[in-house]
């Protein structure tokens, strides 16, 4: 495991992200929609970085399983609890890689009329994308690569450190079998 963000890094992007989501919304209100399990780590970290009236949903997509690369198919595991219709929606993402699970959630969210919907992700990778969707904030970008730490796991797991570190699980095992 070689770290690749450290944690102050981190902090800095995150808390660059909240200054333009606080210039840009001023006084509205906002929802975030946190995607889980990953995005959860940077979530509660962005939210203290803006001053915007806010209120916070979560929904659970699930697209990778215990691969490391996607597989275009997602399944909501769990919906939102509140009615996004005529909110201002921004949905926190961890990592866009492919775009395919942002897309699927995003045109999902747009059939229930939010009054505007914008996407704020930590992470975006950019080798792989199949989608136009646009990222209108985002934290980090990089070519490609599997990372884990801050929230994003490799099976479950790695997702309480607080640096982000590249990750190759073919090592791992090397390692395991050894
Ligand atoms: P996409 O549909 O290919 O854009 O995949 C997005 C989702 O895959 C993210 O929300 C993450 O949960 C997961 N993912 C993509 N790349 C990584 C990674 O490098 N580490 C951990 N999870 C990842
Ligand atoms: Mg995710």
């Amino acid at each position: 495991m070689k770290q690749l963000y450290s944690k102050d890094y981190i902090a800095r992007q995150v808390s660059r992200l909240g200054s333009e989501i606080s210039q840009d919304y001023q006084n509205e209100e906002i929802l975030l929609v946190i995607v889980l399990k990953g995005a959860m780590v940077f979530a509660t970290d962005l939210a203290r970085q803006i001053t915007c009236p806010l209120a916070m949903d979560f929904i659970c997509v699930s697209s990778y399983g215990g691969q490391t690369t996607s597989t275009g198919k997602i399944t909501f595991k769990k919906d939102l609890d509140t009615d996004i219709q005529g909110k201002h929606v921004i949905v926190v993402e961890d990592i866009i890689d492919t775009g395919l699970t942002l897309q699927v959630l995003t045109q999902h969210l747009q059939l229930r009329k939010p009054a505007s919907l914008k996407i704020c992700s930590l992470i975006s990778k950019q080798k792989h994308r199949k989608t136009s969707t646009k990222v209108d904030y985002c934290g980090i970008t990089m070519d490609d690569g599997f990372i884990i730490g801050y929230g994003l796991d490799y099976n479950e797991l790695y997702r309480n450190l607080d640096a982000i570190y590249t990750f190759d699980p073919s090592q791992q095992l090397a390692q395991g079998d050894a």
